[in-house]
């Protein structure tokens, strides 16, 4: 520890090494180049998947072309074997970002070779056979998609809710996803996964659409994704605002996939301020690592550098993020106990040593990795 101790360290390496909590992030839109290639993507797709990094500096980027890309990674997962190794190589992906707790959300497809059901049983014995393998805990959170009509959605609902009773462990929520500009929100659809003891979290706002807010919000779910023109000065309602704050719904902040999908001009635009100014409930998310090229560490690191926030206050945010979970009470106490003994046994110097002005970009300190060992804290987590 000596060494760590005296180091200097920059922002950059101080969100790669404290453990994250990861409450948004789609299956599909997640995978990397090497799996990509594994799953049988030529070099041609694995760069469409990518493409919208490569087009940062486009003036007027939008939303459906974010929609195009994921069919890549639906047909490179269309078997169990292949949608396996998928979810393996996220998993691994965000333990590797020192991720401690990982909420995957996923829309269960039927394809040729497997059913619905068995594309929720495969990601789930995925998830159970990482479990002690990598050391992280891993949720699922089960996607409706904007596009599915009544009958395919109540289908979904249904397959979902006798996966929820089987696995209770596991699967902890359901999602309304997809592309924002298609279908709406059926609360009666929500309600009954409610009822079903289903938690809820809600894609919401990620365009103007202030009559469906109003109806997210009447519902009033578990957690909000995106939330991106809901505050007036994001055109949203006032209307609108003054319900959300009487229910103060955590919301899941995706800042690169804002910026990239163009729905946020600028990083430091993001509604995100308005939640920290007001200290409103929000947790740091990814939404798709692979296709917006980022990670956990990279989405913590925007909201030091672009709202000047401090390494406390980002560890903070961290503990609210564990309390907005779908974790048991008994696994946020361990979570909490994780982040606590990360914060006084080993990262206790570092918060003195990490300022803003000293932001630098270094490179990642290898050294610094080895000497933060968290294995032992795993060990008394299971
Ligand atoms: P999957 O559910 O594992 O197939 O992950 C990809 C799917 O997540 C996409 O087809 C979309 O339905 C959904 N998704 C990913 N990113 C977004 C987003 O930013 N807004 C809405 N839906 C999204
Ligand atoms: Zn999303």
């Amino acid at each position: 520890m000596s060494n760590l101790k005296s180091k200097k360290i920059s922002i950059s390496n101080f969100c790669k090494l404290i453990p994250k909590i990861e409450l948004h992030a789609h299956l599909n839109g997640s995978l990397n180049e090497d799996i990509l290639k594994q799953l049988g993507c030529d070099e041609t797709s694995i760069s469409e998947y990518q493409k919208l990094t490569e087009i940062l500096n486009k003036t007027s980027r939008n939303l459906d072309e974010c929609f195009h890309l994921f069919p890549i990674a639906h047909n490179a997962t269309k078997t169990k074997e292949k949608l396996y190794m998928a979810t393996k190589s996220v998993i691994k992906d965000f333990k590797k970002d020192n991720t401690i707790y990982l909420e995957l959300r996923t829309t269960p497809r039927s394809e040729e070779d497997m059913s619905k059901e068995e594309y929720i049983e495969t990601v789930v014995k995925c998830i159970n056979d990482c479990k002690s393998k990598y050391k992280i805990l891993v949720k699922l959170i089960l996607s409706i998609n904007r596009r599915q009509d009544d009958n395919n959605a109540e289908e979904s609902l249904k397959i979902i809710i006798k996966m929820k009773e089987k696995y209770p462990d596991i699967i902890k929520g359901i999602d309304l996803s997809g592309d924002p500009k298609v279908g709406t929100f059926n609360e009666n659809l929500f309600e009954k996964a409610r009822i079903a003891g289903l938690k809820t979290s809600i894609h919401c706002a990620e365009v103007k659409n202030n009559e469906e807010v109003k109806k997210i919000l009447d519902f009033g779910p578990d957690r909000l994704g995106h939330a991106v023109c809901l505050h007036p000065a994001y055109e949203g309602s006032q209307e609108n605002w003054d319900l959300y704050l009487q229910k103060k719904i955590p919301i899941e902040c995706c800042l690169t996939s804002n910026v990239i999908c163009g729905t946020v001009e600028r990083y430091e635009e993001h509604h995100i301020q308005e939640l920290i100014n007001l200290r409103l409930p929000f947790s740091i998310c990814t939404d798709d690592k692979g296709v917006f090229r980022t990670n956990s560490s990279k989405e913590y690191e925007h909201v030091m550098k672009h709202f000047k926030i401090s390494p406390t206050d980002l560890y903070q945010f961290n503990y609210n993020s564990v309390e907005q979970s779908f974790a048991s009470d008994e696994e946020k106490k361990r979570l909490i106990h994780v982040l606590n003994k990360v914060l006084y046994l080993f990262l206790g110097d570092i918060f003195s040593m990490v300022q803003i002005k000293d932001y630098c970009d270094e490179p990642v300190d290898e050294q610094l990795y080895r000497d933060l060992n968290l294995a032992p804290m795993w060990r008394e987590f299971y």
